[in-house]
């Protein structure tokens, strides 16, 4: 018998058809439902990319309004759900934690079984409503500070700048999120996005695929690289400048968080966007030392490896100079990727098939117990 072919990580394997989203690798175009990401970031809000992505079009001024008014009534959490997230350890990350009020909320909801695509549109929605509510209970608890309610006055950034900062934000820090938003909802076969589909195909709860989803993206290989950018550009600093921090890096065969990519290996389609965005802000901030930094060592990298950073690379600095902690910019990624998980959840299930690979065995041969 021939040796099976494996796939380690799943390179290059075609695992399922999808409608939602297409990652061109070979040009670095993302497209969602097949408008191009960078249009959508010029020309949309993160509001009508949510709903696109979910229902395939974009919405009419009538289909938005309902989205929204639906977004602003549900934000506010459970009694139960709220002291939960008081109550744990913020020596945990919030990741856990945001995982772990994820999982309640669905054993709050007595349909949370409901596989109807209007069921689980609806679930999709009051996790989105309400993620925004949950990252800000952490961060705020955190700080020690005294929880904000959600204003239905206020509009799905402007509410979750006054839940975590207590203020509104400026029109340039108000956009480049929104583009950071637009940005990160959604990207194909990603491991957070299959560990969602994985889960669902078993015909389990939507709670559940999407509390895997969380535990997928944490990892600092996927989502988690967001909060370790700033750590990145810290490091290069204290080593003396870019030129040092690299080559004891490379001489350690270290990996450098917020460069690299499993599809993109000419660059990621994200990151002309939200690096322009970056430099925004950061110019707002009259942080040009840190646009100088990011870009030195980008071009390094670029010159030594022909590695390119992906979306982290620009959004952790951005959400470090808009004010937030990094313990919350990967949370913040989930408020973002919530929309692509549960569309995706809706897809798998509309044409399931129990997701099962096969393994090579390369344990020990076939023996006999001793008696
Ligand atoms: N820094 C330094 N070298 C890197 C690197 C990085 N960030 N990313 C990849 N490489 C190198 C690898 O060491 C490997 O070199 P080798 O062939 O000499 O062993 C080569 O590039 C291929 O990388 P590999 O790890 O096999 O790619 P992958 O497709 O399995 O992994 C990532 C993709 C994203 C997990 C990987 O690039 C990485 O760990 N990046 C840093 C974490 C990060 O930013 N994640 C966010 C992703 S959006």
């Amino acid at each position: 018998m021939t040796a099976p072919q494996i796939y380690k990580g799943l390179d290059g394997v075609y695992a399922d058809h999808t409608a939602i989203s297409e990652v061109n690798a070979k040009e670095a175009v993302l497209t969602y439902r097949g408008y191009r990401i960078d249009e959508l970031a010029a020309q949309r809000t993160f509001m009508e990319t949510a709903y696109l992505i979910w229902h395939g079009e974009l919405p009419t001024a009538k289909q938005l309004a309902e989205f929204d008014a639906f977004e602003r009534e549900n934000r506010t959490l459970s009694f139960a759900l709220t002291s939960l997230l008081r109550s744990m350890p913020s020596s945990a990350h919030p990741m856990d934690r945001l995982r772990t009020a994820i999982s309640f909320m669905g054993t709050e909801d007595l349909g949370a079984n409901d596989h109807s695509p209007e069921g689980l549109l609806e679930r999709a929605y009051l996790m989105f409503a309400k993620l925004p509510t949950m990252v800000a209970t952490i961060y705020r608890h955190d700080k020690r500070l005294p929880l904000i309610e959600p204003n239905p006055r206020l509009d799905y950034i402007d509410n979750f700048f006054h839940l975590t900062l207590g203020r509104k934000p400026d029109a340039v820090t108000r956009r480049a999120f929104d583009v950071s938003m637009i940005l990160y909802a959604e990207h194909s076969f990603n491991a957070s996005t299959f560990a969602a589909r994985v889960v669902i195909s078993t015909l389990s709860d939507i709670y559940s695929a999407v509390t895997a989803a969380i535990g997928a993206l944490r990892g600092p290989l996927h989502g988690g690289a967001n909060e370790a950018v700033m750590g990145t550009l810290q490091d290069a600093i204290d080593a003396g400048g870019v030129g040092k921090y690299l080559r004891g890096v490379f001489a350690r065969k270290e990996k450098v968080i917020g460069f690299g990519h499993r599809v993109y290996k000419n660059g990621d389609s994200r990151v002309p966007t939200m690096t322009d965005w970056f430099h925004q802000v950061a110019r707002a901030a009259g942080r040009e030392d840190l646009i100088t930094l990011h870009t030195e060592l980008a071009d390094a990298i670029a010159k030594q490896k022909n590695l390119f950073p992906n979306l982290d690379y620009p959004a952790g600095p951005t959400y470090a100079l808009m004010g937030f902690p990094e313990s919350i910019f990967t949370p913040m990624f989930v408020m973002s990727r919530i929309t692509g998980w549960t569309a995706h959840i809706i897809e798998q299930l509309a044409d399931n098939r129990i997701i099962r690979p096969l393994s090579a065995y390369n344990g020990a041969p076939l023996r006999k117990l001793k008696k």
